[in-house]
């Protein structure tokens, strides 16, 4: 029979994006017959943002994090962001990095576009990458994500 291709995704992002709640929401969905993701749910906490880069190495797709309602955290996330990219694990290889600007249903939030604009988001060129508004706690906006990386991934 077709063996399951899985998916290693590594979740990033600051400490109380919603990256947990994203994970729980998307574990039961169905991600095709011969597709599984692998989901590594990363802690965003300051002290234990050095963690992440162990597990660059490995991953196959990255998922990151946005809370759309920390206009305050936007820069710290941008400065994680670039060093992320710039890390040599991950700089010379084209995987996708799936953007959720999560919190959307929060009165402070700001849009997708913009907050593409506060992380330069224009500015990636050497990997596929999108972004999708959410609202991770009624789980909307996560299966368009979701369906856009499949199609990096097959
Ligand atoms: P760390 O594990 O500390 O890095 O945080 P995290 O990114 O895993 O965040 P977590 O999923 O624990 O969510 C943090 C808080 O935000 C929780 O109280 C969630 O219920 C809440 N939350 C997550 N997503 C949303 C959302 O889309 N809208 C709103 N209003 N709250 C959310
Ligand atoms: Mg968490």
């Amino acid at each position: 029979g077709l063996k399951k291709k899985e998916v290693h995704v590594l979740c990033l992002g600051l400490d109380n994006s919603g990256k947990t709640t994203i994970i729980n929401k998307l574990k039961p969905s169905n991600h095709g017959p011969t597709l599984s993701f692998t989901v590594f749910d990363m802690s965003g906490q300051g002290r234990y943002r050095n963690l992440w880069e162990h597990y660059y190495k490995d991953c196959q797709a990255i998922i990151f994090v946005i809370d759309s309602s920390d206009k305050l955290r936007m820069v710290v996330a941008k400065e994680e962001l670039d060093t992320l990219m710039n890390h040599p694990d991950l700089k010379h290889r084209r995987i996708p990095i799936l953007f959720f600007a999560n919190k959307m249903d929060l009165r402070d939030a700001v849009s997708s576009v913009k907050v593409s604009h506060l992380l330069s988001l224009e500015d990636i060129k050497d990997k596929p990458w999108h972004i999708c508004a959410s609202d991770a706690i009624k789980g909307e906006g996560l299966q368009e994500g979701v369906d856009w990386l499949q199609g990096y991934t097959e």
